[in-house]
């Protein structure tokens, strides 16, 4: 095998790596064929690559043999101070066609990232490749977070006797503002640790009620003894922050939420509430239904899963220091 030569990324390797992030798509989509075909056109993986190398202080590495591009690892920062002094590899930053590769790719774009300050660093890795979440692995990185997708069909399963879900009305707003909080709450104890900010009830209620109307947002219940025990909302995935870029389907509806009550959990509300968005979203016309978990959360990495859901993504985390 010819030597690897390691060199910063820099804007005259745009074209050839925009050409491997469309092989690696390709790739992707023999296994999950419901992520997007447009990614598979090198012209269009080359404008999402372009957006990934300008955004702010972006940076990472690529790697040649005998001339020939082999791979290649972009990062950029994220301001939010939610992710620490981090960098993030998005769905479009990172692309080999040698596993091996990355580990030798990371350590170049690492040592600037390391040396910027940014202790924090999260990949965003497709999953159809075990040898190359392997190789991350063996660079530190743990997963701590899935994206998944399954066709919008309607499942076979009925709500639990007992556990009649229906859409939310205004009487319902109270126990919506209270389930909101509930998954901040949960994210924020063990296993999970999440450094999110559980909001007060005070502002929940506020957003509710002026949101409540918002034809963009489908808010569905479930009931236990007539009292709500839990919620779903589903909409486009295009409103969705995340599941960007090769990470996002076309024509795809969301999970975007739910919660159940602790008392209630385990009884068969989240896949009821589960089950009516994704009802809605064949209804609606989408094609599929994305959603996504911190891995940490048993709860939810059991129940989605079990709801059909299966992985296209793996958010990958190390933290550098310790
Ligand atoms: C995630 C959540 C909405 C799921 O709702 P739930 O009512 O607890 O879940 P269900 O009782 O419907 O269980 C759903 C599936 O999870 C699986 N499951 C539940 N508990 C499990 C356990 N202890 N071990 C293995 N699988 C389990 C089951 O397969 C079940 O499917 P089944 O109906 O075929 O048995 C709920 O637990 C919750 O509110 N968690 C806190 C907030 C949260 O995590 N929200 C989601 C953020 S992505």
């Amino acid at each position: 095998m010819s030597r690897t030569e390691l060199r910063p990324f820099t804007a005259a390797d745009l074209a050839a790596c925009g050409t491997l992030l469309a092989d690696r798509h390709r790739r992707h989509r023999a296994a999950q064929p419901l992520l997007s075909a447009r990614f598979e056109d090198a012209a269009v993986a080359l404008a999402e690559l372009t957006a990934a190398y300008e955004t702010p202080d972006a940076s990472g590495a690529v790697a040649y043999r005998a001339g020939v591009p082999v791979g290649f690892v972009l990062g950029a920062p994220k301001p939010s101070p939610l992710w620490g002094p981090n960098i993030w590899v998005e769905a479009a930053g990172l692309a080999v066609t040698d596993p091996e590769v990355t580990r030798d790719l990371y350590a170049v774009a690492a040592a600037r990232w390391v040396d910027e300050g940014r202790t924090a660093h999260y990949v965003v890795v497709p999953t159809y490749d075990a040898e190359l979440v392997r190789a991350w692995f063996r660079l530190g990185f743990g997963q701590q977070h899935a994206h998944a997708i399954q066709p919008a069909a309607r499942p076979g399963t009925g709500t639990p006797a007992g556990l009649p879900v229906r859409r939310a009305t205004r009487a319902d707003i109270p126990a919506l503002a209270q389930l909101e909080l509930e998954l901040p709450l949960h994210h924020g104890r063990s296993p999970t640790f999440s450094a999110g900010r559980v909001g007060t009830l005070e502002e929940a209620l506020a957003e509710w009620t002026a949101d409540f109307d918002n034809p963009g947002y489908a808010t569905f219940v479930a009931e236990s003894d007539g009292r709500v025990v839990g919620s779903a909302i589903g909409c486009a995935l295009e409103k969705s922050s995340g599941h960007l870029s090769l990470a996002r389907p076309d024509h795809a509806g969301f999970l975007g939420f739910a919660a159940v009550f602790p008392h209630a959990r385990g009884t068969g509300a989240g896949r009821a509430l589960g089950t009516a968005v994704i009802d809605w979203a064949v209804t609606a016309g989408f094609d599929s239904v994305v959603t996504d978990w911190r891995v940490t959360n048993l709860l939810a990495s059991r129940a989605w899963p079990a709801l059909g859901f299966s992985e296209t993504f793996l958010r990958l985390h190390r933290l550098i220091g310790y």
